[in-house]
């Protein structure tokens, strides 16, 4: 497995595996991987040949007062785990690498990058699809793969490549859970065990939304109602953002859109930042 920190190295890597015929993959990651992140390794190894991870905890999608510094780091045991999936290529460039002095641009995908998450996150988005940007650009990808665990992003990022005719297919992998329903995700680590006994609610509430569809309700108050009722249940879980929209255009809906609904939640544990979501 390449270890790669800068762009030389893994662009000769590329290259490589291209001329030799050999199709590649991205996927793209902060790293502290969990069994989400490798259910997507898994998914671009059937797709592609030649599998690359990218980590790279990027500062420009956390604001001001988010967890930047404080966001788990573990390249050690990240690098193991890759090497045990048989992925080719790891790269894992520092900060000056992809934001060297004098750098200027910024990729911004109009209207999907203000809704839900972004509404909550100012330039959170715009720092996702710069950074991705880039990524796609160095390690020059047949397929990139990401999780419906962040389903705006997924739309964002799918926008940004069809908008820029970007050679590459973007591919998504249905969330990875706990047993308890709770999505897998690097900030489930600073749960306190209280936290973390509470945090499936959030799963919960999404499937009695679900319920509320599959009973037959057509528009979107009662089931956004049964969501709220199933959080309120849990004390330690404050609802910072429920949304209901249209899967494609992120934009709210009042009727359930068969196939094309996404209803996604946020919600604060103490001080940790968790989301969800669920698609029908
Ligand atoms: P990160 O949060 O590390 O997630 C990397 C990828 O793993 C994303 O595509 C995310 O949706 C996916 N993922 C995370 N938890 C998952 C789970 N439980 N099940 C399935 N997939 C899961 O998302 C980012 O990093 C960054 O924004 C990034 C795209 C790397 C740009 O910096």
């Amino acid at each position: 497995m390449l270890t790669a920190t800068t762009i030389e190295e893994v662009r000769a890597w590329e290259r490589t595996a291209h001329g030799q015929g050999r199709t590649t993959a991205l996927v793209p990651t902060m790293g502290a991987l969990h069994e989400g992140h490798l259910a997507l390794v898994r998914r671009a190894a059937q797709i592609a040949r030649e599998v690359a991870v990218s980590i790279f905890v990027n500062p420009a999608q956390f604001g001001p007062h988010e967890d930047f510094s404080r966001y788990p780091r573990a390249l050690e045991s990240d690098l193991a785990k890759c090497e045990r999936e048989n992925v080719a290529a790891v790269f894992s460039p520092s900060v000056e690498t992809m934001y060297p002095a004098g750098f200027r641009t910024r990729v911004h995908v109009e209207g999907l990058s203000e809704r839900l998450e972004g509404a909550s996150r100012p330039g959170h988005f715009q720092g996702v699809t710069t950074v991705v940007l880039k990524l796609l650009e160095i390690v020059r990808p047949d397929v990139a793969v990401f999780g419906w665990k962040d389903a705006q992003q997924f739309v964002i990022l799918r926008r940004m490549a069809e908008d820029l005719n970007l050679p590459v297919a973007l591919e998504a992998v249905e969330t990875v859970r706990e047993r308890d329903g709770l999505a897998l995700s690097s900030r489930n680590a600073y749960l306190s065990p209280a936290e973390r006994r509470a945090a499936p609610v959030l799963h919960r509430a999404l499937q009695a939304g679900l319920a509320r569809i599959i009973a037959g309700a057509r528009t979107v108050a009662p089931v956004e109602a049964a969501i709220r009722e199933a959080l309120a249940e849990e004390p330690l879980v404050i609802l910072d953002r429920l949304d209901i929209v249209h899967l494609d255009t992120l934009e709210p809906i009042e009727r359930i859109a068969p196939g094309k609904t996404l209803m996604a939640l946020a919600a604060k544990l103490g001080s940790t930042r968790l989301i969800d979501n669920v698609r029908c």
